[in-house]
């Protein structure tokens, strides 16, 4: 299936046009017409041969956005120094690769309004501005967490703050940040990591400060007042709710799931689940599959309904593995087997009208989260020096096989 925002975000055009396209023709009839268009396939460029460049930035390398691009966004977490200078190998790789970014951290609470009423958006109006010159479609990261959120939202003269008052500040964060980049963040991941690990919801301060406070039996209140929130500051944004291990812990996927489907219920305008999908070599594809395919059921109750693929990276350790090792032929067999299984999933569900976006958590190797200064790790597609990995070339030519 052909999404329609991904044939604007290639021609440079700015967000604000591709969200008026992505919430215009959706239909299956729309869609094959788009399809059927003559003119769009005789002026695409042949794709480039695998192997003429050893570097992902380079003119004639291959472009994961541009090879996925009748599948799915595909997308990385950036920081600001990586877009400083269009000359940098960094801008152009990122310009090169993909399609749709996100800030790493530079959106999060903590950066954002470090001291109440102090809002600090230098970062983030830079990210838009670059975004936009590059044609990316854009995304917000995140509005309401428990980690790398300041403590003063919690707290009044020293004391538990009320439900009130936590509610007031987070509307005033969440309206403030949202209608400032109205109609240019196309996406906003509203919540972030409320789900518990064991089932629930997880304990952070803002379970506990707000609490039941409608006094309807549940505590989903402050997520639900999160996304209303963000729906007035910004109507057309997507709206999305975030989490981790919810590809492979079923337990918690079930949790967010029956959560997610009664606060839909209620009108709660939630548009899609972000899978952060921080996986590892050992990871199993058919737990994954089997978690992703049942959210689509919550297009029952809203059509437009989305997951989304958030945060991607493959470690090849396991989260409480200690020990170090070489990413030797082995361990890059395993992982370029892993990255085609899942792409092959991604594909298959795009297919389905289930999911439109694949964002990798980073850039490169090089660039990831998962590196410690004395254990370097190996999650992404593209290696150090932006140069390709196997795994890279093994989706690639997944991709070109699923096209003909
Ligand atoms: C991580 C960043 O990558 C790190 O640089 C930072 O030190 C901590 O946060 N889930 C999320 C992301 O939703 O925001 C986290 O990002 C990774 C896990």
């Amino acid at each position: 299936m052909i999404i329609s925002f991904v044939s604007c975000s290639g021609g440079g055009e700015s967000p604000d046009n591709a969200t008026d396209t992505d919430t215009a023709d959706t239909t299956e009839a729309a869609t094959e017409a788009q399809t059927a268009e003559p003119l769009e396939t005789e002026t695409e460029a042949p794709l480039p041969e695998l192997g003429a460049a050893e570097f992902a930035y380079e003119d004639n390398a291959p472009s994961l956005a541009e090879e996925f691009k009748d599948f799915f966004l595909v997308g990385a977490a950036v920081n600001p120094d990586q877009f400083a200078s269009p000359k940098s190998d960094t801008y152009k790789m990122i310009k090169k690769q993909f399609n749709t970014l996100v800030l790493e951290n530079a959106s999060k609470p903590d950066a954002v309004q470090p001291r109440e009423g102090s809002f600090n958006f230098d970062v983030m109006d830079r990210f838009v501005r670059f975004g936009e010159k590059i044609g990316a479609v854009l995304r917000g990261h995140t509005l309401v967490w428990h980690s790398q959120c300041p403590d003063w939202f919690f707290f009044d003269k020293g004391e538990a703050a009320s439900a009130e008052l936590v509610l007031l500040r987070m509307n005033t964060h969440i309206t403030t940040t949202v209608s400032r980049y109205k109609g240019r963040i196309h996406t906003w991941d509203v919540v972030n990591e409320v789900f518990g690990d064991g089932g629930g919801l997880r304990d952070s301060y803002w379970l506990e400060r707000v609490g039941d406070h409608d006094g309807d039996g549940d505590k989903y209140d402050f997520i639900e007042a999160a996304f209303y929130a963000a729906r007035a500051a910004d109507p057309d944004a997507r709206l999305i709710i975030n989490d981790y291990g919810l590809e492979t812990n079923t337990n918690k996927a079930n949790t967010a799931y029956r959560a997610i489907r009664d606060m839909m219920k209620d009108g709660v305008p939630i548009d899609g689940v972000g899978f952060q999908m921080h996986i590892s070599l050992g990871t199993n594809i058919n737990t994954v599959r089997q978690n992703m395919k049942m959210f689509a059921k919550l297009k029952d109750i809203n059509p437009d309904f989305k997951i989304e693929v958030t945060e991607l990276d493959m470690s090849i350790y396991e989260w409480n593995e200690n020990s170090t090792k070489e990413f030797d032929a082995t361990l890059q067999k395993k992982q370029k087997r892993l990255y085609r299984e899942l792409f092959e999933l991604f594909i298959e569900l795009s297919e389905e009208g289930l999911l439109d976006s694949v964002v990798f958590w980073g850039i490169s190797d090089g660039n990831s989260w998962l590196n410690k200064s004395d254990r370097p790790n190996y999650p992404m597609l593209i290696g150090r020096e932006f140069r390709f990995k196997d795994s890279y070339f093994e989706v690639v030519e997944l991709a070109r096989s699923k096209k003909q």
